[in-house]
């Protein structure tokens, strides 16, 4: 098959290319590499990446572990010394299995995402876990960072939002500090439903400030980690 050539017409008007499917992923990709490779973070629409009757549908199912108190305390800290601590960290989540038809779209969207930072950045990344999380009012999540230095094989964060009409007096926003100076604050970053962050996990400290309405979102870490029980 040979591609068919344009037709040449002088009256033909200057549209802006859009670029679409695998061409937007791809150029989208090259900003994320180039972004965490020199800052450790990017915040971003993904909006002409993630349909917007996905996340509509992933936000659907959200609400409904919400509806049903299927959501869990989240705790802090790995192994023996998990503990649940409220001054730190207040949300309450579900893990995500991919076995529903919108989280299985998510965790294709995933899949790519792993693949592309990997051949962009050789980052060695294995796997991803993923969680809803719910932010009542009053809830918050002191400053951290997702995994600590050679002890972690959590290597890339990402969070998805899932809220509609979010405003700056909602609170709850997500706020990255500078990983080089860490009282800088880089970005204040409102959940809006379609913006997705992303950041290094053993770097980039990051807050979410209290919340004044029910908040909504998926945080997921990119690991380098063989899947537990599997030797590789
Ligand atoms: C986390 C986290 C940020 C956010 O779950 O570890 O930092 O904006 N989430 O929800
Ligand atoms: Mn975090």
């Amino acid at each position: 098959m040979f591609p068919i050539p344009p037709i040449a017409s002088a009256a033909a008007p200057a549209l802006p290319v859009e670029l679409s499917g695998e061409a937007a992923l791809e150029s989208w990709l090259e900003a994320l590499a180039v972004n965490l490779a020199e800052l450790g973070w990017l915040s971003s629409t993904v909006e002409g990446l993630v349909p917007a009757s996905l996340l509509q549908d992933l936000r659907t199912e959200i609400l409904a572990l919400h509806r049903t108190n299927a959501l869990e305390v989240a705790g802090i800290g790995r192994g023996a010394a998990h503990t649940q601590d409220r001054s730190i960290r207040r949300d309450q989540i579900a893990w995500l299995n991919g076995l529903s038809a919108a989280q299985s779209s998510l965790f294709s969207f995933l899949d790519s995402l792993k693949e592309g930072l990997n051949r962009k950045l050789f980052l060695g990344l294995r796997r991803y876990e993923a969680h809803y999380a719910t932010y009542e009012p009053g809830d918050f999540y002191r400053r951290h960072l997702d995994s600590f230095r050679g002890r972690s094989s959590r290597i890339v964060s990402a969070v998805l939002y899932l809220n509609e009409d979010w405003l700056p007096t909602d609170g709850g926003q997500l706020q990255i500090f500078n990983r080089e100076s860490e009282n800088e604050i880089c970005a204040t970053v409102l959940p809006e439903a379609g913006r997705m962050v992303f950041f290094l996990s053993e770097e980039v400290p990051h807050e979410v400030l209290r919340a004044q309405r029910t908040r909504y979102s998926i945080a997921c870490w990119f690991r380098c980690d063989p899947i537990q029980g599997i030797a590789v």
